[in-house]
């Protein structure tokens, strides 16, 4: 008779030709543990006595914060009913005694502003919440499939539900491969002719060594191909990988890095930019002021020269807004909602000193807006700055300086609508096509700084600056839907993982 290992007999004596078992009730029936036996038999099929067919199975369950919501209902649901007790279904409510009748804490708070309008509940902005008077939270489809996978019946709950919850972190979706084994022709013949167990052993261990049993002993064979737990180690996020590249780019086009101060003055902001000083922009409650000391350092030439463009205008023809221009208003602080006040602070001379032309800048850093959260918007993101000073440029050289960039990421139908900036003329903005939706998205704004920019900087050449947005490149690269699945607290880590960046 045949000698094999005896968990390879004890699975081969349970094991049928006609009923396939799987490892669990192979594991059960021979009283073994499953990884024992997937590696019996991997080896018997190896040796092709017994067949094995495979199948994907997921089993979907709660996450401790789904369990969580589940019991204390939806973080949004809670905002819903806060916001219709506080009248909201018929005036806007503010959001700030809303949010705490809610008694939603901490994270919470994001996790309900974030989901809010995106179910229907009702609108927020302008510091207001409004409750939608057909919203239901009876009927909230989410929290329905977070009792139905309590459950144990995930199968009921539709598709894009689920992967919401997963998306959510609420629900866990585990993969795993289930394998059903039976006996081969060879191994019902091999039974029938007479197996014997030969004792194995997974381990060396002190005592066989001393004793000289290990000479003896039939060691087990190792199974690569048992499943085991996935480890993923840390990574640097993709945007920031993506942001180093652009950045390894620009450089190879032969720019230089410029850098400065998040929180800055608004005369670098806006002032050197030609942006009135009642422009909505700076007057409305989408820019973030800084609740602290006015800037005092600001160079006092520069200040007049600037401030003369904003009332009487440059050149002969030039006529400024001949409207109020406040240099304290100047002064305030606030966190920058683009980076072309680095490149204010980098042409006027402020930061490295006069520059000749010709010159090239750039960065690749944070700005901050107030804007609504939604697919293509965060409250920050990461712009792609950049000039180039030179004698008589012109449109040409902008959109020949883009095409080349946007190549470089594989980014070939870049389309230019006219715009307005107050302080560029011409104004183009950037558009690329998204290759999931095939929808224009736009990816950035640029144009050719205008005299009344220029003249108070003490710039007599052209200047064409540009200002990107990373996350909408990484979008047309990788073909993301939601900014919100790469950035931010309800970010989709599994995508993170997975998505390589493509050098
Ligand atoms: N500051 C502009 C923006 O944030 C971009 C820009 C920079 C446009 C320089 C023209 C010139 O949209």
């Amino acid at each position: 008779s045949t000698r094999l290992p005896d968990a390879q007999v004890a699975v081969l004596e349970t094991a049928s030709a006609t009923d396939a078992l799987t490892i669990d009730e192979l594991a059960d029936a021979t009283g073994r543990k499953p990884e024992t036996v997937t590696g019996a038999v991997f080896d018997l099929r190896d040796a092709g006595l017994v067949a094995i067919e495979e199948q994907e199975e997921s089993t979907a369950s709660l996450t401790d914060e789904g369990e969580t919501y589940r019991e204390a209902a939806l973080p949004e649901v809670r905002l819903y009913e806060a916001a219709r007790d506080a009248g909201a279904a018929d005036d806007p409510a503010p959001m700030g005694q809303v949010i705490g009748a809610s008694g939603l804490e901490g994270p919470e708070v994001d996790i309900a502003l974030s989901n809010y309008a995106r179910k229907g509940y009702g609108d927020i902005g302008g510091g207001e919440i409004t409750a939608a008077a057909d919203a239901d939270p009876e009927s909230d489809a989410e929290a329905a499939a977070l009792d139905a996978v309590a459950a144990g019946d995930a199968e009921s709950v539709d598709g894009d539900t689920l992967d919401q919850l997963e998306s959510r972190g609420l629900v866990a979706i585990s993969e795993r491969t289930v394998r059903s084994v039976t006996l081969t022709d060879d191994g019902v013949t091999l039974l029938m002719e007479g197996v014997e167990a030969a004792q194995t052993v997974d381990r060396l261990t002190p005592e066989l060594l001393t004793s000289g049993e290990w000479r003896d002993v039939e060691f087990t064979e190792y199974n690569v191909e048992a499943d085991a737990d996935e480890a993923s180690g840390g990574k640097v996020h993709i945007l920031r990988q993506t942001a180093d590249r652009v950045k390894d780019t620009l450089v190879g086009m032969g720019f230089e890095e410029m850098e400065g101060p998040h929180a800055d003055a608004d005369f670098w902001i806006n002032d050197c930019l030609f942006m009135p000083q009642d422009h909505p922009a700076r007057t409305h409650w989408d820019r973030f002021a800084l609740d602290v000391p006015p800037i005092h350092d600001l160079p006092e030439d520069l200040v007049d020269r600037v401030e003369d463009a904003h009332r009487n205008g440059v050149g002969d023809d030039g006529d400024g807004y001949h409207s109020p221009w406040s240099e304290e208003f100047a002064r305030a602080v606030a966190l920058r909602g683009h980076t072309t006040s680095l490149s204010m602070r980098y042409l006027s001379g402020e930061a490295v000193g006069d520059l000749e032309p010709p010159q090239r800048y750039f960065s690749v850093e944070k700005v901050y807006r107030n804007d609504t959260l939604d697919p293509t918007h965060l409250l920050e993101f990461f712009q792609i700055e950049g000039w180039v000073m030179a004698e008589d440029l012109s449109v040409r050289d902008l959109m020949g300086t883009f095409e080349e960039f946007y190549r470089q990421f594989g980014i070939t139908d870049v389309q230019f609508k006219p715009h307005y900036n107050p302080y560029t003329e011409p104004s183009f903005e950037l558009f690329g096509r998204h290759p999931e939706t095939g929808e224009l998205i736009e990816i950035g704004n640029s144009g050719m700084f205008r005299p009344e920019v220029l003249e108070p900087l003490g710039i007599d050449c052209d200047v064409m600056a540009w200002g990107l947005a990373l996350e909408r490149l990484l979008m047309l690269m990788y073909g993301f839907e939601d900014i919100r699945d790469v950035h931010g607290t309800l970010c989709d880590l599994e995508l993170l993982r997975e998505t390589e960046v493509l050098y």
